[in-house]
């Protein structure tokens, strides 16, 4: 039987190169051995203040980019987590199960609700209940699918694994009633850090030394040709002791896909600007061909079309898990 694959991406900010390494560019091979899902987290996007306007322009373009990346509609599910109302029923259920002291834990929180305080007035600064139980509805989205696999970067590992503690829980207490998921990494790419600082992550709120996806080639390939690089000259995989080498040789193994040790092996030798010269240029050709196609995504609107029924589809599975649920917890059904 195939397996389910499922992941999501959020629509504040812009999509980066992050992003990109880390899920999107292995889905459309994932998608050959999978039933897949593939949506955009629209419902956790206000868990952080955003302007209408941005959001609706952000879904778009995770949609586009989902195309542009290769995915086929023929053989995924792509559609937004509001379309499909069983995610937030199911969350309005799950939320019980889920516990203030684990998810007070989650670093995405502490790093979130830390970073409110210190750059807002005191008036300005509040922390929404959304922000907080943000791994709730994560839960809610993995396990309506009855998701095998969630591909994911290093950053929502934790999640998926407060998912599990909840499946655990859940069947504990009700019989087995939700499937088990489990987190994939991809080796090379799972953390993309920041090219002028590699001890950073690389994301969407966080404009200095990020790629976007949409930025133009000429600033790819200088954001690159800057990048912060590590004293010595040897070109080495050791993240502690070279930061930002490693870094850009995981750029690299996850552009060209290959392994992090053949990217060691191909630069051997090479002095830093050549190193990062070959990096931008590889980079620059994927972007700009991906790029291409999202533009053409974009002027068809042919992701309309593809959203909704990928919602119709998701719909079906989504809510045969709802009832089981309900069922379980002793809601009672009147079908
Ligand atoms: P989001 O939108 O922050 O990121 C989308 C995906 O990109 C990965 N990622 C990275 N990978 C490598 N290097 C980086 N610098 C980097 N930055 C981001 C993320 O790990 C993620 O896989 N909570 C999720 C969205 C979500 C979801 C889900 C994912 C909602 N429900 C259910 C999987 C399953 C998020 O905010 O991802």
């Amino acid at each position: 039987m195939k397996e389910t694959i499922l992941t999501g991406i959020k629509p504040t900010g812009k999509l980066t190169l992050g992003n990109y390494l880390g899920v999107l560019k292995r889905l459309p091979e994932m998608m050959e051995r999978g039933n897949n899902y593939f949506f955009i987290a629209d419902l956790h996007a206000l868990t952080l203040p955003i302007e209408p306007e941005e959001l609706r322009q952000n879904s778009i373009d995770i949609a586009a980019f989902y195309l542009a990346a290769g995915l086929d509609p023929n053989k995924c599910n792509i559609f937004l987590q509001s379309s499909v109302s069983e995610h937030a029923e199911l969350n309005a259920i799950m939320q019980n199960y889920m516990y203030m002291g684990e998810l007070s834990r989650m670093t995405q929180f502490k790093d979130i609700s830390a970073k409110i305080n210190i750059t807002k007035d005191a008036k300005d600064a509040h922390i929404g209940l959304g922000i907080f139980a943000y791994p709730v509805l994560m839960a809610c989205d993995i396990v309506l699918y009855d998701s095998d696999i969630v591909p994911v970067g290093d950053d929502q590992t934790q999640h998926v694994e407060l998912c599990r503690d909840l499946v655990n829980r859940f069947n504990h207490r009700y019989g087995d009633i939700l499937k088990m998921p489990k987190a994939e990494k991809r080796k090379a790419g799972a953390r993309i850090m920041s090219l002028s600082d590699p001890t950073k992550k690389m994301s969407k709120s966080d404009p200095k030394g990020d790629i976007f996806l949409k930025d133009d080639p000429n600033v790819i390939r200088k954001k690159i040709m800057s990048a912060v690089t590590d004293s010595g000259s040897e070109i080495k995989y050791d993240v502690d002791n070279k930061p930002g080498v490693s870094n850009l040789l995981s750029i690299y193994a996850a552009t060209k896909n290959v392994s992090i040790e053949d990217a060691e092996n191909h630069f051997q030798g090479y002095r830093y600007g050549d190193f990062k010269k070959e990096i931008a240029d590889a980079v620059v050709e994927d972007i700009s061909a991906l790029q291409a196609r999202y533009r053409h995504i974009i002027e068809s609107k042919s992701y309309e079309q593809v959203l909704k029924q990928g919602a119709i589809e998701a719909k079906k599975t989504a809510s045969n898990t709802l009832k089981r649920v309900k069922q379980a917890v002793g809601l009672l059904n009147l079908d």
